[in-house]
């Protein structure tokens, strides 16, 4: 039930707008000032659009209730440390993408949905910090 309401909302996300990556930097970027210099080295955006692509196959894994996701943030998790990244504001990540999917769902994004994407951002924030 949850997994298929994260999977229609970002099906649905991508038939409306395409690929959201430019909105979830920029969002990103704006909650997180800091986080754009870190990106200096990724000039064709492709660590960029790759890291998005990971993280929603991490969400749906995670709504799946499989193991791969979590393993996934639990790796990035230490690898993004040495990057200069804290596990607090890799955590960010998961609320910011949940956002641009809020944005441009509009009326679609209904009280399930909602409920959907806030257990499944929690639960993606708790292993983000190693929880
Ligand atoms: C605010 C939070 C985050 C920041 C600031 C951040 C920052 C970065 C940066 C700067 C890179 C590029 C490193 C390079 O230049 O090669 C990167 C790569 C990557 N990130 Fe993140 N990251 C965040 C959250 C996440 C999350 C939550 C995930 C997924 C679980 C993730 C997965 C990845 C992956 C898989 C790559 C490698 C992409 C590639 O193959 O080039 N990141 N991240």
């Amino acid at each position: 039930m949850t997994a298929d309401l994260i999977r229609q909302s970002l099906e649905r996300l991508a038939e409306r707008h395409g690929d959201p990556t430019a909105q979830v930097y920029a969002h990103l970027f704006a909650a997180r000032p800091d986080a754009e210099d870190l990106f200096v080295g990724d000039r064709t955006g492709a660590a960029r659009g790759e890291m998005l692509a990971q993280a929603f196959d991490a969400l749906l894994d995670l709504a799946d209730g499989g193991d791969q996701g979590a393993r996934l943030i639990a790796i990035e998790r230490v690898n993004h440390e040495g990057l200069g990244v804290p596990p607090e504001v890799f955590a960010d990540f998961f609320p910011v993408v949940a956002e641009v999917v809020r944005e441009g769902l509009g009326e679609d994004w209904t009280a399930a949905t909602a409920t959907a994407w806030a257990a499944l951002t929690e639960r993606a924030r708790q292993l983000a910090e190693g929880a």
